[in-house]
């Protein structure tokens, strides 16, 4: 199986109603890549994956596949996979017979299509599964087929809209990694939907940030938390800690609880940081605050440290140590993980 490059040109979508869904839209996804949509309820995703799907046409703009131009080709004169939220298999026929569906529909033989079936229950380690019947199932093995009947055809895009919504938390994370290893592996080129962070982070090659139809950032994961675009973008990826300043000293800003080292040749009125770029120092630090909250979390803590600002800093930690309600704590940051937002 190998991706093709999908492309996006100057896309919109408006329904009957008047809601525009997607804005103008310019979007590029390489061969073989693996694109995370992420953003809040309403904000375009389903659209977006629709219009690359066939199963919606832009009011204006292209979509290509590769150097053809696809706007108008239905979906199944698109070759791709879809994978939904809400598996929708046929309860009627077995683990196999969804799998080979769409091949029987296409027209290829028993043999073969035997043989892709077993080549993929193998792939999502469903081996012994393909005689059960789709009610004998675990909602993560359901999902598992759904994969498995997208990919039988062999298509160039796998589409995928929220396929691990329905599944408990548990779960989610294992089926997690496991698509984000079958993805690479398949070199397929792949659009993922979802509104979990977490989930965009470890599937996506890079993410596609979404805002009232609009692109908010499309970067790497890695980018998009370290340098996110805007004030959006970064709290939607996570949690952050703003920190007024009050000052510009000569090496560094001046803020509630010390002073933040600062090698930028800008001078700005608020900066931020995570929660795990904050230090938990022995005694000397930039910052120094009491304890007003201690969370355990399992693998880290959480701690809030008031500074004296409007919030309290919040500071993840994955030293165990346990400080006493209101002692002191000293804080130290690298100058590298502030980072400056436009709004
Ligand atoms: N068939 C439709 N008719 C009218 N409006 C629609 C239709 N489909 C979507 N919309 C509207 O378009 C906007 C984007 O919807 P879309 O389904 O793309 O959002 P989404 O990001 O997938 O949201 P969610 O996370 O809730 O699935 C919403 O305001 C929605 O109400
Ligand atoms: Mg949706």
């Amino acid at each position: 199986m190998s991706g093709t490059t999908i492309r996006l040109k100057g896309c919109r979508k408006a329904f009957s109603d008047g809601t525009v869904a997607v804005h103008d839209l310019d979007l590029t996804i390489e061969a073989g890549e693996t694109l995370a949509i992420l953003g809040p309820s309403g904000c375009g995703k389903t659209t977006t994956l629709r219009l690359i799907a066939g199963l919606e046409r832009p009011d204006v703009g292209q979509v290509f596949f590769g150097d053809s131009d696809v706007t108008r080709l239905p979906i199944e004169r698109r070759d791709v996979g879809m994978v939904f939220q809400n598996y929708a298999l046929f309860p009627n026929l077995d683990v196999a017979g969804n799998i080979v569906y769409g091949l029987k529909v296409r027209g290829v033989s028993p043999a073969e299509r035997t043989k892709r079936c077993s080549e993929l229950l193998e792939l999502v380690g469903l081996q012994d599964h393909g005689k059960r019947s789709i009610h004998e199932l675990s909602g993560g093995q359901r999902q598992r087929v759904a994969l498995a009947r997208a990919l039988a055809p062999r298509p160039r895009v796998l589409l995928l809209d929220e396929p691990l919504a329905a599944l408990d938390a548990q779960l989610r994370e294992r089926l997690r990694s496991e698509l984000a290893q079958l993805l690479r592996g398949l070199g397929i080129t792949a659009v993922f939907v979802t509104h979990d962070q977490g989930e965009a982070m470890a599937l996506g090659d890079s993410i596609l940030v979404m805002e009232h139809g609009r692109v908010a950032q499309l970067a790497s994961p890695r980018d998009i938390y370290q340098q996110p675009a805007n004030a959006f973008v970064a709290r939607f990826v996570g949690n952050l800690n703003a920190f007024s300043v009050i000052e510009h000293t000569p090496h560094g800003l001046k803020v509630s609880g010390g002073e933040l080292p600062w090698n930028g040749a800008d001078l700005p009125a608020t900066v931020y940081c995570r929660p795990e770029h904050l230090r938990v120092m022995d005694s000397e630090g930039h910052l120094h605050g009491r304890l007003v909250g201690q969370f355990f979390q399992g693998a880290q803590s959480r701690l809030l440290v008031d500074v004296g600002a409007a919030q309290p800093l919040l500071v993840d930690s994955t030293d165990s140590a346990i400080h006493a309600p209101g002692s002191l704590i000293a804080l130290a940051v690298e100058p590298q993980v502030l980072f400056t937002l436009s709004s």
